[in-house]
Parts: structure tokens; sequence; C-alpha cells
């Protein structure tokens, strides 16, 4: 009577303990939905122009555990063992991948952390693919090239402590539904083309010593590799930092403003100048100083400049009379010193600001052989009496002479 309770009790066991160990790997769809993400992005590499780290996902194969994969982490203590970590930064080590490629990924619902940063991923986050991951803590998205506005979606994710959209190209507004990830803890999305307000709620959370980076908007190197940009215009955002070096890829820029930024600053690169392409230049009213060693060589042709409040100093730059096409000017609130060049009343300019510098000396006669809309000389040390040439400027709209040291009589 024992052997056979015995042998039901051992094949008891085998059934009930042993056989479900066998398939007590990571669920199945998970593992599908990963394989589907690794075969998405060997993919590229047929694209010689894409570089991918494949050694860690040589584990990732078909008829394995997933949990038992580098890069994933399962719920060891769970006995249906879903995936709750997935570390995939820096896979892609050169060129660019779809953001499409994390739609699989943003099926495994079980995830708790979450990092796709540094991969060069390409185009909009994946709008619907968050509504599903009920138990995301940790979502690292960094230092790729998302574009496009953040999903409405992600805002759902109740559960999430840390979000790092930093380094992309997303803008949009900052949306109030933000407000909704009532247990953020780490917020960063800065280096975007995000603007608007801070939502309050934010702000108050700010204050409990949470760390947030989202106040400085700084222009994102990686626009850069937006070569065949011929326009970026960004003035009166909320940018802050300096200007990126890989602008000097935008070799088809044409008009490049960056105007009334309240915390643009730095050095004014000397390469700018270089652009061959660049007609419209304007950088004023930031915190921006000009280079004081470097000289400039233009190979653009400039048509508007605007370096109003750069720190310029000195004369009148003398190789402006190389810029023939220039027909706006703003040096205002410089510290310019010296006369009115005669040259710059011989170019054919329309708008001439010189306001708020150190000029001195006579206003040349031959302005009144100009074609100018706009003269705006005041806040200088002008001295002597008031060209009466001024009269034939038939085109005048604006003439501002105030506060110089000029005397005589006005012309009627
Ligand atoms: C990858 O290859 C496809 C077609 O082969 C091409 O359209 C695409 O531009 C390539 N992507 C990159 C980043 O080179
Ligand atoms: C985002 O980038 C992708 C690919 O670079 C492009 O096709 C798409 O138009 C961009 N979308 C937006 C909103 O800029
Ligand atoms: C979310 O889960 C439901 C149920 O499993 C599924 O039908 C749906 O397709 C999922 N949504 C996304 C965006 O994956
Ligand atoms: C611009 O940034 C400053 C901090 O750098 C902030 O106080 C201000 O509210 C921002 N303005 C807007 C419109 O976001
Ligand atoms: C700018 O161009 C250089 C060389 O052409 C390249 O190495 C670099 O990655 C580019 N930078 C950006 C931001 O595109
Ligand atoms: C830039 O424009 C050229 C010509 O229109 C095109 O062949 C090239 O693919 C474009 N490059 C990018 C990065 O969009
Ligand atoms: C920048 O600010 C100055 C002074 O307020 C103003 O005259 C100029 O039009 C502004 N430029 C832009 C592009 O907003
Ligand atoms: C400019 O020249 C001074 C003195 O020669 C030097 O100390 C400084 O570093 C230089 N600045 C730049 C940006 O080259
Ligand atoms: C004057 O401009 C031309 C291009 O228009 C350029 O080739 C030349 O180097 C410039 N000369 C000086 C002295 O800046
Ligand atoms: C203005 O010019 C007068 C001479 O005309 C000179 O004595 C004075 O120092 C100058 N003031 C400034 C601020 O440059």
């Amino acid at each position: 009577m024992q052997k056979p309770i015995f042998l039901s009790c051992f094949l008891f066991f085998f059934f009930v303990y042993f056989i479900p160990r066998q398939s007590f790997s990571c669920p199945q769809d998970h593992r599908e939905f990963l394989l589907e993400f690794k075969k998405l992005l060997t993919h590229n590499i047929k694209n010689h122009s894409t570089q991918i780290a494949l050694g860690e996902l040589k584990t990732w194969r078909p008829n394995s555990d997933c949990c038992k994969w580098k890069l994933v982490r399962c719920n060891t203590r769970s006995p249906s063992k879903e995936v709750t970590d997935l570390n995939l930064n820096g896979l892609v080590l050169f060129g660019s991948v779809s953001s499409t490629l994390l739609r699989p990924v943003l099926r495994v619902s079980s995830l708790m952390r979450l990092d796709v940063s540094s991969n060069f991923i390409q185009g909009e986050i994946p709008g619907d693919g968050f509504g599903n991951l009920t138990r995301l803590i940790s979502l690292d998205m960094g230092r790729n090239s998302f574009n496009g506005t953040i999903p409405p979606d992600l805002f759902s994710i109740k559960t999430l402590q840390h979000l790092d959209l930093s380094m992309n190209a997303i803008g949009g507004t900052l949306s109030g539904d933000i407000k909704e990830l009532k247990n953020l803890e780490e917020l960063f999305l800065d280096e975007n083309l995000i603007g608007g307000e801070i939502p309050p709620e934010i702000v108050n959370k700010a204050r409990n010593n949470i760390q947030m980076n989202f106040m400085s908007f700084k222009i994102p190197y990686g626009i850069g590799s937006l070569v065949n940009l011929s326009t970026l215009s960004m003035s009166r955002n909320n940018f802050s930092g300096g200007i990126p070096s890989s602008i000097q890829n935008l070799t088809n820029l044409e008009t490049l403003e960056l105007e009334n930024n309240s915390g643009l600053s730095g050095e004014i690169p000397t390469w700018l100048f270089h652009l061959q392409k660049l007609r419209k230049l304007r950088l004023g009213g930031n915190k921006l100083q000009w280079n004081k060693n470097g000289s400039i060589f233009p190979q653009s042709k400039l048509t508007h400049l605007s370096l109003s409040s750069c720190g310029l100093e000195g004369k009148i730059p003398d190789w402006l009379k190389n810029q023939t096409d220039l027909y706006f000017l703003d040096l205002s609130l410089n510290r310019l010193e010296g006369s009115f060049p005669k040259w710059l009343a011989d170019l054919k300019m329309e708008n001439i600001i010189l306001s708020d510098n150190r000029l001195s000396g006579r206003i040349p006669n031959t302005v009144g052989e100009t074609s100018l809309m706009i003269l705006k000389l005041s806040e200088n040390n002008f001295s002597g009496s008031v060209p009466k040439s001024i009269a034939n400027i038939y085109r005048l709209l604006w003439l501002d002479l105030s506060k110089n040291k000029l005397s005589g009589e006005f012309p009627r």
C-alpha cells in the first residue's frame, strides 16, 4: 500500500511542480514582444549608416527564458515571472532608428523601469502605447531625437516617479496634464523645444526639494543634424545656454534668428559669418558676448544684421564694408566708439540703428544721399549741427537723434 501512495505523491509533485517549472520562464507574449523589438532594431543594420551594439542582444534567443537574457529583469517572486525592467540604453551607436521600433516594447504591460536613452531614435514618441503601462515607475527616453509633442497618454501613468525626456527635439507646450503624474519625483525636459508656462503644481513640487530641470531650455545640439534647414527662427523663446557649435553644420542656413531670448549667453562664434548662404542674422537682446579676439572675414552677404546688446567695443566693425547687400543694421546698446563712418552712409541701407553707444563726431552729410527709412542715433555723443541734407531722405519714417551733443538749428 505504501508504494503506490509514494508513487502517486511523486507523480503529483512531478506534474504540479516539475512540469510547470519547465515552462517557468517569462510570459511567452513578453518574449515575443522583445524578439520583435530586436528584429526591428537589427533590421537597421542593413542600413550601413546605422550601427547597433549587438553583444548583449545575442542572449535574446527565440526558445529561451527571456528572464535570463541580458538587459532584461523579471519579477522572480511572482509565479508568472513578468518582465519588469528593460535597460535598452545606448544600443544604437551611430545613425538613426525610427521611434516605431518602441511599439512592441510598450506592450510589455508589466514594465516598471524602461530605459531607451541614447539610441538615436527619430520621430514622434508612439502616442498610444503608454495606456497599458500601469506599473511604470521610471521612464528614460533622453538623448534621442524624438520630435512632436509629449503624448497625453504618457500623463496617464500615475505610478511614474522618474521621467527623462531631455535632449530631444520635443516641442509644444508643457501640458497642464503633467500634474496627473502625482508620484513624479524627477522630471528632465531640458534641451528640448518645449516652451510655455510651467504649471503651478510643478512649481509647488519643486519647492519640496524635488529635482527638476526644465528651467533651462537650451537650443538642442541635435539641431545640427537638420542639414537642410534654411530658416532657424527662435527669437522670443526662453532659451538659455550658448549657440550650439553644431549649427556650423547647417550650411544651407539663410536665416538665423535668436533675438530676445532671456538667457542665451556665451561668445558669438566667428564661424557664424562663414555660413555662406546666411542673409539674416539676428542675435540682439540676449546675454551674448562679442568675441574680442576673433577677426571676421565674412563669407556671407548679409541683408539683415542685429547685434544689439552684444558687448561690441571699439569702432563700428569695418568688415561690414564688405556687406554690400546689407539694408538692416542694428548695433544699438553696445560700447561702440569713434565716428559714424562715411562708408556706412554709402551702403544702400534702409535701417541704421546705432542708439545707446559712445559714438562721437559729426553725422556725415552723405546720409542725405541714402534711402534710409529708419535712422536712430540717440544716446550717443554726436556733436556739431544736424546735416541739412537729412531733409533729402525722402523715404525717412523714423528719425531719432535725441540725447546727443548736437547743436545749431534743426533743418526746417
Ligand atoms: C535606411 O534605408 C532606407 C532604405 O534602404 C532609407 O530610405 C533610409 O533613408 C535609410 N536611413 C538612414 C538613416 O540612412
Ligand atoms: C519627426 O521626425 C520625422 C523623421 O525625422 C519626420 O518624418 C516627422 O515629420 C517629424 N515630425 C514633426 C512633428 O516634426
Ligand atoms: C492594451 O491592452 C489591451 C488588453 O490587453 C490591448 O487590447 C491593447 O491593444 C493594448 N494597447 C496597446 C496600445 O498596446
Ligand atoms: C523663462 O525662464 C525664466 C527662468 O529662466 C522663468 O522665470 C520664466 O517664467 C520663463 N518664461 C516663460 C514664458 O516660460
Ligand atoms: C556635423 O558635421 C560633422 C562632420 O561633417 C559631423 O561629424 C558631426 O556629427 C555633425 N554634427 C551634427 C550635430 O550633426
Ligand atoms: C536634403 O535635401 C536633399 C535635396 O533635396 C536631399 O537629397 C537630402 O536627402 C536631404 N537631406 C536630409 C537629411 O533631409
Ligand atoms: C527684441 O526686443 C527689442 C527691444 O524690446 C525690440 O525692438 C525688437 O523688435 C525685438 N525683436 C524681436 C524679434 O522680438
Ligand atoms: C582672447 O585673448 C586673451 C588674451 O590674449 C585670452 O586670454 C583669451 O582666452 C582669448 N579668448 C578667446 C575666446 O580666444
Ligand atoms: C568680402 O566678401 C567676399 C564674399 O562676398 C569674401 O570672399 C571676402 O573674403 C571678403 N573680404 C573680406 C576682407 O572680408
Ligand atoms: C563726448 O565728447 C566730448 C567732446 O566732444 C568729450 O569731451 C566727452 O568725453 C565725450 N563723452 C563720452 C561719454 O564719450
